[in-house]
């Protein structure tokens, strides 16, 4: 038994994680999470205080996350500014919090040698064409389009220098889009579900013919642990389910799923810079660890999602509305 340190665990993917820790393990937590606008307290509510503490506080503030790191043995880092939207419209907190949040966190690893996971995101190798028979693999050369892409491989290149330098002892993974429970409704599936519920049509930017490669989260989060128990030192893995899916076919998937006609969505401005394809290879992951996806099924695992936001208005609308006027300032 030990402890965790997990940044952002107030975050979506965070707090999924602190709960597969405390189901899969008897590991006790840390979250350090700054609580952004994205960041929520009553995401980690009802979790065993005996088990999980919250730091607020910040991964750039090096005296804090020393302190946190001399009293931790494993250091899980998925806090950073994560939505492509936002980057394009300031990109400035991206550039602090990705990359020197990250380099922050290394020196503390450095110095007090533990182990270190990062966590990343597909994005980092750019996108692919609609009809190219290729995936991201671990070798996929790095391409990122936005500010948010470019910020999380800054990041993932800092790791990899510090390892090869300093000999930190760390790990990276490079996931697809994760749905699930607890995702902020600024992201694509969240925000068509919460629209939904409240009697607005879904957003579908451009034509919709992007394809995002989707899985559950709960399988990224045990991908993530198998990779901190059994992983090898200094490599990355790509985490991925096989869930390819244009975004025009998601949208009328959860219009079905909510009772509603399949052509009951606008168009709004595309993204800038729009990547059109994402997809993963995980045979590393899979072949070298033994990880298989439980979650297979698709539209079981939003059914479930869109549940979930039925469920739990109380925790989305505190947030909806400032996240629409955002949209609405760039006609999304
Ligand atoms: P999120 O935006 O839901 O959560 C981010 C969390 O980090 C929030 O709780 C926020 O308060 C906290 N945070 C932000 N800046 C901070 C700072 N300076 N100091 C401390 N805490 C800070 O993001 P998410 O979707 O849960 O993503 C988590 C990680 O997973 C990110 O590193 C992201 O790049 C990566 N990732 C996400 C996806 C996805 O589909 N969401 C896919 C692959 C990888
Ligand atoms: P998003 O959830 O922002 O994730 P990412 O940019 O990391 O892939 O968006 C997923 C896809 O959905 C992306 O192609 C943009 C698109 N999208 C819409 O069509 N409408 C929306 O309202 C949003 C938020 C995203």
């Amino acid at each position: 038994m030990g402890t965790y340190l997990v940044t952002g665990g107030a975050g979506f993917i965070g707090t999924n994680f602190v709960r597969h820790l405390l189901d899969h393990t008897e590991h006790r937590v840390i979250v350090l999470d700054a609580l952004t606008y994205a960041g929520n307290k009553a995401s980690l509510e009802g979790l065993p205080a005996d088990r999980v503490s919250l730091v607020v506080g910040n991964v750039c503030d090096a005296d804090l996350v020393d302190r946190l790191v001399a009293d931790s043995d494993v250091v899980v880092h998925f806090a950073a500014e994560s939505h492509n939207d936002n980057s394009l419209n300031d990109p400035s907190p991206f550039i602090q919090t990705n990359l020197v949040g990250t380099f922050t966190l290394l020196q503390a690893v450095r110095k007090h040698d533990k182990r270190y996971h990062h966590i990343s995101t597909d994005e980092v190798y750019g996108d692919l064409e609609l009809d190219d028979p290729e995936r991201f693999h671990e070798t996929t050369p790095y391409n990122p389009s936005s500010p948010y892409s470019s910020s999380k491989a800054g990041s993932d290149l800092l790791v990899r220098a510090w390892v090869r330098s300093f000999g930190v002892r760390a790990t990276i993974s490079n996931c697809s889009n994760n749905y699930g429970p607890f995702q902020h409704v600024e992201k694509f599936i969240p925000r068509q579900v919460t629209n939904l519920i409240d009697g607005v049509r879904p957003k579908l930017y451009g034509a919709g013919q992007n394809v995002r490669d989707w899985i559950h989260v709960d399988d990224h989060n045990a991908a993530v642990l198998r990779i901190i128990e059994s992983g090898r030192l200094g490599e990355t893995y790509l985490i991925g389910a096989d869930g390819e899916k244009n975004n025009k076919d998601v949208i009328e998937l959860i219009l079905q799923l909510m009772g509603q006609p399949a052509d009951a969505y606008d168009h709004v401005n595309d993204r800038p810079g729009h990547d059109m394809r994402y997809a993963i290879d995980s045979t590393k992951l899979r072949t070298e660890l033994g990880w298989q996806p439980r979650f297979r099924d698709f539209e079981a695992g939003l059914a479930a999602t869109i549940d979930w936001y039925r469920a739990n208005e109380a925790w989305w609308r505190p947030m909806k509305e400032a996240t629409e006027a955002k949209y609405a300032r760039t006609g999304q």
